[in-house]
């Protein structure tokens, strides 16, 4: 086998299990020095368990570490915005969430902002990564037939995502870039104060209700969403994400079952 067969093939595997960004020029050494180690012990936030040693933090309590201070900065600063633009401004200079780095653009929404309705999603995929807006991918355009089903496009629906980075080879988000990013899509909610919440897919559903039920037992149902500073709760239904519709066509027919319940919940609105 030649070099370049040898480079080739070890790039298509990678390819092919989902590794397709490149995101440094050479590979960091993510274990814990000292000067870190002793910075842990100082916060407090070392589990009883681990030793003193260098060794024995793992990257994921550094992670864990490092998120937490994070998310208090994204906290902060999701409550300044006073305006759907000031939001998009400071969403855009957030530099903590390490998928911003890989990322070409930021994400931040589409469609009508005046709308009654509101969609949130998980991620960006590549061509939302590209273009800068959410769902104009193929799953993007399997979500606009659906909601044309009903009677509903662009100008009379508000979209955005729970990231709005792409996470790098359109992995899931982790717990821990969910919840760093959430207090900027709560505020979202807040600022464009929907009469409808529609949740696509599993992250979105759990990352705003604040669950670990999955979507199957949370689609189907109208649940409520509050936060302390909204007058009155936002009816709030979750649903299947269209990317797994695409894998897995058997189950439009439920997400069908979930867009009448929105219809009817329309047509029954002032
Ligand atoms: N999937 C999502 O959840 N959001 C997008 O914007 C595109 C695909």
């Amino acid at each position: 086998m030649t070099k370049n067969k040898l480079d080739y093939e070890t790039l298509k595997f990678l390819y092919e299990i989902g590794i397709n960004e490149v995101v440094e020029p050479s590979p960091t050494d993510k274990r814990m020095f000292p000067k870190e180690l002793t910075k842990l012990k100082k916060d407090n936030l070392m589990a009883s368990k681990v030793k003193s040693s260098s060794k024995s933090v793992s990257p994921q309590q550094y992670e864990t570490h490092n998120f937490k201070v994070h998310v208090e900065s994204s906290n902060d600063q999701a409550r300044q915005a006073k305006t759907l633009e000031e939001l998009r401004n400071l969403v855009e200079n957030f530099n903590m969430c390490p998928l911003k780095k890989t990322a070409t653009n930021t994400v931040f929404s589409d469609g009508n902002s005046k709308a009654k309705i509101m969609v949130i999603g998980e991620a960006p995929g590549a061509d939302e990564d590209r273009q800068g807006l959410p769902f104009v991918g193929l799953s993007g355009k399997l979500l606009d037939r659906m909601f044309a089903a009903i009677g509903l496009d662009r100008t009379t629906i508000y979209i955005t995502n729970i990231i709005p980075w792409r996470p790098p080879g359109n992995r899931q988000p982790t717990l821990s870039e969910t919840n760093l990013c959430l207090p900027f899509v709560q505020r979202h909610i807040e600022l464009v104060s929907p009469e409808f919440l529609i949740l696509v897919g599993g992250t979105a559903a759990k990352s705003i209700l604040q669950t670990t039920e999955g979507i199957m037992k949370l689609r189907g149902r109208w649940l409520t969403y509050q936060t302390p500073i909204m007058a009155k709760p936002i009816q709030t239904l979750a649903t299947f994400h269209p990317a797994y519709l695409l894998r897995a066509p058997g189950q439009k027919r439920l997400a069908w079952l979930d867009l009448l319940m929105l219809k009817e919940a329309i047509n029954h609105s002032n």
